[in-house]
Order: C-alpha cells, then structure tokens, then sequence
C-alpha cells in the first residue's frame, strides 16, 4: 500500500471471487442470475461466472456526474429491458466492487425489488468500515463481502494505466 490507498491487483481480485463463491455455496445460496453494477462490478461479475457459472445481466448506475461531481441521487445510465423479464421469481446475486456509502447499492436494489425477484443477495469486493448514508432494504437477507476495509479509497487494476506499476504497488 502508499499513497494512503489501498491498491488491489487482478490476482487479488481474482482470489476475493474465488473464496465469495465458495462462501455462497457454503451458505446453502444458489443464484439463479448474476446483476452487475457497472462499471465496476463488471470485472467481479465476470470472474464469478467462471465459478458459479450464471448469466449475467448488467446495469448501469452512476452517482457521479460528467464534472465527477455527486449528483443529488444516483442515476441509471443503462438499464436493460431485459433485466425486468429475467428476474421475476429468480434468485439474484447482485455484484459491485465496493461498499461505500451504499447509495448506488441500495438505489440499485429498490429498482430490482420492482420486478419480484424471489431474493437478492448482495456480494462486494471491499465493504469499507464506515457508517453508511443509507441502510439496505429489510428484503436483503444475504450479504457478502470479500474484505473489509478501512475508509480508504481503494485502486482498482482496471483503473490502472501501467498495470505492472500498479501491481507493485500492491506489494510495497
Ligand atoms: P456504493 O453504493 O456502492 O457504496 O457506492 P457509492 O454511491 O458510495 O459510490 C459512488 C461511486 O464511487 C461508485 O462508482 C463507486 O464504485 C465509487 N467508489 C467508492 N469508493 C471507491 C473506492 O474506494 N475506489 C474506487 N475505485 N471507487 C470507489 P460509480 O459511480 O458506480 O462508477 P464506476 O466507477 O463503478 O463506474
Ligand atoms: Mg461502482
């Protein structure tokens, strides 16, 4: 770690899906669909699959406007028809990278809510140890995350511009 972040590789990211996997069969949850919050879920959603092996529908929502200032509530910047139709009575396990304030999650999960899934388990990458602005709907049940982290901003590798820099600093 430097720059007071917490950088993270892809072989650490790879390693964090492997063992949530393993903590979802463990924990008797067995989606049916795969929901990633883009554009940072994208990346977990898909090595999950390797290990789940599920479809995987993807969403779009930023809280970020174009000046990457907060705009006053997250918005959908894709959102697929298709999602609607796929989660009716599904059992859904709905993937982003970290839990921060946990504004885009619990916007994100009141909007699926709206299409009857029969449950939505959540599973992040990093929960930062925070107190959140938001609580998540009293309809999750599920939650999983790979590691908890202090409220640090956490590099990501499909951020980085030279990976093997980024890499190193992971280790330093
Ligand atoms: P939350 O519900 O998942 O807690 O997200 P929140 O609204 O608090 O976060 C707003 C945006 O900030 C999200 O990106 C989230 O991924 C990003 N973010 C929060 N903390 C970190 C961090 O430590 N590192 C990185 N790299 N990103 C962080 P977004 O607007 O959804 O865009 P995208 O980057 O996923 O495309
Ligand atoms: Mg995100």
């Amino acid at each position: 770690m430097s720059d007071n972040a917490l950088y993270v590789s892809y072989n650490t990211v790879h390693k964090l899906v492997k063992s949530l996997s393993e903590r979802l069969l463990d924990s008797g949850y067995d989606p049916e669909v795969i929901v990633a919050i883009g554009s940072g879920g994208f990346i977990p959603a898909r090595i999950m699959k390797t290990f789940i092996n599920r479809p995987i529908y993807a969403v779009g929502i930023s809280y970020y406007g174009v000046d990457n200032k907060h705009r006053d509530h997250p918005t959908k910047i894709q959102w697929i028809d298709e999602v609607k139709s796929q989660l009716r009575g599904k059992k859904v396990l709905l993937i982003d990278e970290v839990d921060d304030s946990r504004v885009t999650l619990a916007y994100c999960i009141g909007e699926l809510l709206k299409y009857e899934p029969e449950e939505i388990a959540v599973l992040v990458l990093h929960n930062k140890r925070k107190e959140k602005d938001v609580e998540f709907p009293s309809e999750i049940k599920r939650y999983f995350s790979g590691m908890e982290t202090d409220d640090v901003w956490i590099k990501y590798p499909w951020d980085a511009v030279e990976i093997e820099e980024h890499t190193a600093k992971e280790e330093a």
